[in-house]
């Protein structure tokens, strides 16, 4: 194999550099045209003394085999002097290796003030110290790799060493922090936890082990992670005696109790097997502290009234294999919802209707309605008690894509009622990569008469392969696929959105703070909290409503769109639109972005507005 991971140009600096791990980084790092700075205190590996020996004779042999090295014999707790070597010597610094390390080992009960601090000096100031004084440098010449030193012992445990196993976690911590500030500038930080032959471990392992554990085996993996052309970054790996391998966090599915009721410590007791179930296929491996949050940001929503999981019969088996007729079969709760002249206005201001539009914004007006499209809000409610943890494999609320909606109205909503909305699922399918959930809500009146059906079709990312089919049945006019037609459009409103549209918007009911809150937009991956799909989809139901149903809500018989990208606020909304028989066809764009932001979607009309081809201006 070409050794082609070179690193002329570069300069190196290896902290405790004198033997063990380090002396082999700083070889190798030399032999492959790296400038080395040979940093080591050269005391014993209980921190005693120092001596210039150690740095000195790796400096010897670097340089007797051709390369660049000079020696430094600084603590790592004076880091900016290790860094003035490099740049009095070479002029930069490119890699910092946080290698320096001591033991004192000693059972907790025994364990003295000196002992801890002096651990944590070493291995967490040091590290700190050195970093922190080539941080600057590497920020501004935008390259930068560093690689701390923790240990099995950090990661798991270790009896003796209460001292030394908490300061090398904390070097965990340290690179995954390091890792998200400096991405931005280029620099990468990982994390080892070696083990090899050293002075440290030779009086813990047996000969023939030691024989076996080479530091030579361990760094090649350190040298690939700062190559330049390395992207790994915020890593931990476990590298020893040829083997190389990445440790990730894994929490369980736990469980979440419902919000509004008193937590009790015989609940946890309860649901004990849940909470520590590794193996029931609902484990994740949470990456970020935003996607660790996204357990406990979605268990906001888990209600006494939601938690009816009990009496629902299991969905997903114990491979993760999702029954979709059992899912189809399931009940949930129904969310009550009652409205008014007042809700209808707020609803209607909320997909931008002017107070010029009396028909929509003026109670008093002859002919005051709802913009048809008001029939998702009773929904709402209902499509929050739906456990999608149940039925879904592997689901994680922030992967959730809106990608369709289809909203039927049976009959037109009354300035005021009191209705109920009934949520089932319509649909689940396996796309490999995710999985697409049609979730259904029926609405009713006091009466029982049918106002409203919709579908909300949503796309989990990561919640595929669950040996599902991957087409679902056709679902009439729902699953319409409404391309629109190869001419100009018959018609096309133009209306600027409000910079405050969505925080306007959610005030008919969906709550999310992805609308609202800068952070959990951030969390969602979003510049700024975006528009709800729901109200773009209001928007332009508004302008087919205005433009071709003569302000008759009883000619608004279903629309389906597809939301093909989000909307910010404040954003120019086009809706082209084709009349087409009975239907019409249509498609929204951001004009700033010139972004189609809803594709595939029609109004579907019936009565008198279904007989006039033209759009009323
Ligand atoms: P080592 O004792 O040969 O190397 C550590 C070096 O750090 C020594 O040369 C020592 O003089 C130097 N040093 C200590 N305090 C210093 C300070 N304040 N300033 C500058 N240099 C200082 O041991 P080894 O095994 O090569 O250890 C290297 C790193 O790997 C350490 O951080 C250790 O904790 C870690 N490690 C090693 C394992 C192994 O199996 N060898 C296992 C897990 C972690």
């Amino acid at each position: 194999m070409a050794d082609n991971l070179r690193f002329d140009g570069r300069v190196v600096i290896v902290t405790g550099a004198g033997g063990g791990l380090g002396k082999s980084h700083s070889l190798f790092f030399g032999s492959r045209g790296a400038s080395v700075v040979v940093n080591d205190l050269g005391g014993s590996h209980t921190g005693e003394g120092a001596s210039s020996r150690a740095a000195d004779l790796v400096v010897d042999e670097i340089r007797a085999a051709g390369g660049k090295a000079v020696a430094n014999y600084d603590s790592v707790l004076d880091g900016d002097k290790i860094i003035e070597t490099a740049m009095k010597a070479f002029g930069r610094v490119d890699i910092v290796i946080n290698n320096a390390g001591i033991l004192k080992d000693v059972s907790f009960a025994r364990m003295t003030d000196q002992q801890w601090d002096a651990i944590f000096s070493v291995h967490v100031d040091g590290a700190y110290k050195v970093t922190r004084a080539a941080w600057p440098i590497f920020r501004k010449q935008k390259f930068g790799r560093v690689i701390n030193t923790t240990s099995a012992a950090g990661i798991y445990g270790n009896f003796g060493q209460a001292n030394y196993s908490a300061a090398k976690l904390a070097l965990v911590a340290f690179t995954r922090t390091l890792a998200l500030e400096g991405k931005k500038d280029n620099i990468h930080c990982n994390v080892i936890a070696p083990i090899a032959a050293s002075r440290m471990t030779e009086t813990v392992l047996p000969p023939d082990m030691l024989a076996s554990l080479k530091p030579e085996m361990v760094t090649p993996l350190v040298a690939y992670l700062c190559h330049e052309e390395t992207a790994e970054n915020g890593s931990l790996f476990e590298v020893g005696a040829g083997y190389v391998g990445k440790l990730r966090w894994e929490r369980t599915g736990g469980h979440g109790f419902p919000i509004d009721q008193k937590l009790l410590p015989e609940h946890i007791s309860e649901k004990w097997g849940k909470i520590t179930d590794f193996e029931d296929g609902r484990a994740t491996h949470p990456d970020t502290t935003a996607e660790s949050m996204e357990s406990i940001l979605s268990n906001f929503e888990n209600t006494s009234k939601a938690d009816t999981e009990a009496v629902r019969p299991k969905v997903i088996s114990e491979d993760g294999k999702v029954d979709v007729e059992a899912a189809k079969a399931l009940t949930f709760p129904s969310e009550s919802f009652s409205y008014t002249e007042r809700d209808v206005i707020l609803y209607n201001l909320g997909i931008g209707a002017k107070r010029t539009d009396l028909h929509l914004v003026y109670e008093n007006s002859e002919a005051f309605t709802a913009v048809p499209t008001f029939g998702v809000v009773p929904s709402f409610a209902a499509m929050n008690g739906v456990p999608f943890g149940e039925i879904l494999p592997s689901f994680n609320p922030m992967m959730l894509l809106h990608g369709e909606q289809y909203l039927e109205i049976i009959r037109p909503f009354p300035p005021n009622a009191q209705l109920t909305s009934t949520p089932y699922v319509v649909d689940i399918l396996d796309k490999g990569k995710g999985c697409v959930a049609t979730i259904g809500v029926k609405t009713t009146d006091e009466e029982g008469n049918d106002i409203c059906i919709n579908e909300f079709t949503m796309f989990i990312r990561g919640a595929g392969n669950f040996g599902g089919k991957k087409e679902g049945a056709d679902r009439g006019a729902a699953t319409a696929a409404n391309k629109t037609p190869n001419r100009k459009p018959d018609h096309v409103v133009i209306e600027k959105t409000g910079e405050d549209q969505a925080a306007l918007y959610r005030l008919s009911g969906d709550w999310n703070p992805l609308h609202i809150d800068p952070e959990m937009a951030a969390v969602g991956g979003f510049d700024i909290p975006i528009l709800h799909g729901l109200c773009s989809f209001g928007i332009a139901g508004k302008h087919i409503f205005n433009a071709y149903c003569n302000n008759d809500p009883n000619s608004f018989k279903n629309i389906k769109v597809r939301f093909a990208k989000t909307v910010n606020p404040g954003e120019t909304l086009e809706t082209s639109m084709w009349r087409e028989g009975n239907k019409v066809l249509f498609q929204v764009r951001a004009i700033e972005r010139d972004a189609i932001v809803i594709s595939n979607a029609a109004v579907e009309l019936q009565g008198d507005a279904s007989m006039s081809s033209k759009p009323k201006l």
